[in-house]
């Protein structure tokens, strides 16, 4: 099919959370200059889109999901609530998002007690979610290198892996003058993303600490010199991520009744762009109702939790705090530069959808690691961030907090392959102490090696086939054809 690109355009403004100050989008911002705080875009002609009904966006929708056009093949599909500024010109499309979302084996949601599947983030083309979010800032910088004619753009992010990757290899198909430049916490990103951002050819610096320590520098570079940042504190990133929430209600049928969401917690920019988009489709009624959302962190790394932990809303403080080594790296994080909009989200996510709607729980590594093995060996392909999902709705089951009849969507936001490592721990019992990890006999696996080299050496070629295909026999315990 091949559709017109949309001629809606709508102006859009940044919103600070904080001091409610509001700025143009001519300029790059990331935090508001009079306060500090961080934005939201706004679309300030939203109200003109409820003149469309809701069937009629669910079917533009739908449609688009056969078109041919590159532009609306990825998040763009939902142009209109995410960035309706953009040309079609401007817009990257790298293959990201329209992620499947897959079912888990009857055998495994048995086990686990519910009905449940996991959205593979992992199949993005850098191989996490980051890309939805990259897909929608790089458009807009590549709007403004056009407009302004700019001959060089040195793009700074801080990242724990992914946001680097993904940043790396946006930067380096737009070309030109786009040049990425990644900050990472030195031997606390993996080495599958390590490689990443390497071999798209951008400028990686290193540092001791965390990612935290990280995040703290690039700020200050983003304040102090003219660099475009690309962490969630840029708004745009936000938007793009809003497409995880209109996919997984387009996916089911746009009915969001007995669905919730269990969605991994670390610098918070995920969470808040999958409540924001649910609120805009509940405020164009596209769904009636909106899904339940859970917030998981790890014990290691849980500042979110912690705050939410206070039942009386008076009485919360926001600290920061210290992480300490998780297999859930990715969002090891204690001091979420998206809070606030957390906040500023959750009271209305929980205005609309009651008390019950939006909830963030903890849980122990031993439980990510276990959790991601179990969804694994049934076939799954989820990071240990998804395992961290699995084992926040394995201990909302067992505290009573989802009903019989709900089904979880679970945000396996990379691809299980850039976590290997964890699992080579595992596998070998090697973990250092601060992990708190014991592996499970039953999840262990290892190769054997069937024949020695030297064995191999006193053989000529057709009896070393017939003498290890004897051995593997023997082991596996084969019964004969005759
Ligand atoms: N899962 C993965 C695989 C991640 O890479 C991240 C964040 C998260 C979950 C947490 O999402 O930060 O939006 O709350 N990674 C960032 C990075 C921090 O630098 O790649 P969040």
């Amino acid at each position: 099919m091949n559709m017109s690109f949309p001629k809606l355009r709508c102006r859009l403004e940044y919103v600070c959370l904080s001091c409610g100050a509001r700025y143009g989008i001519e300029e790059l911002h990331y935090t508001c200059p009079k306060c500090g705080g961080v934005f939201l875009l706004e679309n300030l002609d939203f109200d003109a889109l409820k003149k469309t009904p809701a069937q009629e966006w669910r079917a533009l929708f739908d449609s688009r999901a056969a078109s041919k056009r590159t532009a609306l093949r990825g998040i763009f599909r939902f142009y209109e609530l995410i960035a309706p500024v953009l040309e079609e010109q401007d817009i990257l499309y790298l293959g990201e998002g329209n992620t499947p979302i897959v079912d888990a084996p009857a055998s495994l949601a048995a086990l686990v007690g519910r009905q449940f599947a996991f959205k593979n983030e992992g199949q993005n083309p850098s191989a996490s979610f980051k890309d939805r979010g990259m897909a929608c800032a790089f458009s807009y910088l590549q709007a403004l290198v056009r407009r302004n004619k700019w001959d060089e753009v040195l793009t700074v992010c801080a990242s724990t892996g992914d946001t680097s990757a993904a940043a790396a290899l946006y930067a380096a198909y737009a070309g030109g003058p786009v040049k990425s430049v990644v900050l990472l916490p030195h031997g606390k990103v993996t080495p599958q993303q390590l490689s990443q951002p390497l071999g798209s050819g951008a400028t990686v610096l290193e540092l001791p600490g965390v990612f935290d320590d990280c995040m703290k520098v690039v700020e200050h570079l983003a304040e102090t010199y003219r660099v475009a940042l690309l962490n969630s504190k840029n708004a745009w990133r936000i938007l793009g991520q809003e497409s995880y929430a209109y996919e997984v209600a387009q996916w089911h049928d746009w009915d969001m009744r007995h669905i919730c969401l269990f969605v991994p917690v670390g610098n918070a920019g995920n969470i808040t762009a999958i409540m924001n988009g649910f609120l805009k489709m509940h405020a164009l009624g596209i769904i009636a109702s909106l899904p339940r959302l859970f917030g998981v962190q790890s014990t290691h790394a849980d500042p979110v939790f912690r705050y939410y932990e206070e039942s009386d809303p008076a009485k919360r403080r926001f600290e920061p705090v210290a992480v300490t080594p998780s297999v859930a790296q990715a969002a090891m994080i204690g001091n979420p530069v998206s809070f606030p909009r957390v906040r500023y989200l959750a009271e209305k996510f929980k205005e609309i959808g009651g008390e019950e709607a939006f909830q963030v729980v903890h849980v122990e590594e031993q439980d990510i690691m276990d959790a991601m093995l179990l969804a694994n060996r049934h076939g799954h392909i989820s990071c240990t961030q998804g395992g961290e999902c699995l084992a926040g709705l394995r201990l909302a089951v067992a505290q009573g907090r989802i009903a019989k009849d709900e089904r979880a969507v679970l945000d396996a936001t990379a691809h299980s392959l850039k976590f290997s490592g964890f699992q080579d721990m595992y596998f070998s019992d090697s973990f250092p102490p601060a992990y708190e990890i014991t592996p499970r006999k039953e999840y262990m696996n290892k190769p054997e090696l069937v024949v020695s080299p030297a064995e191999k050496q006193t053989l000529n070629e057709q009896e070393f086939t017939i003498h290890v295909a004897n051995v593997i026999a023997k082991r596996l315990n084969l019964q004969s054809k005759k």
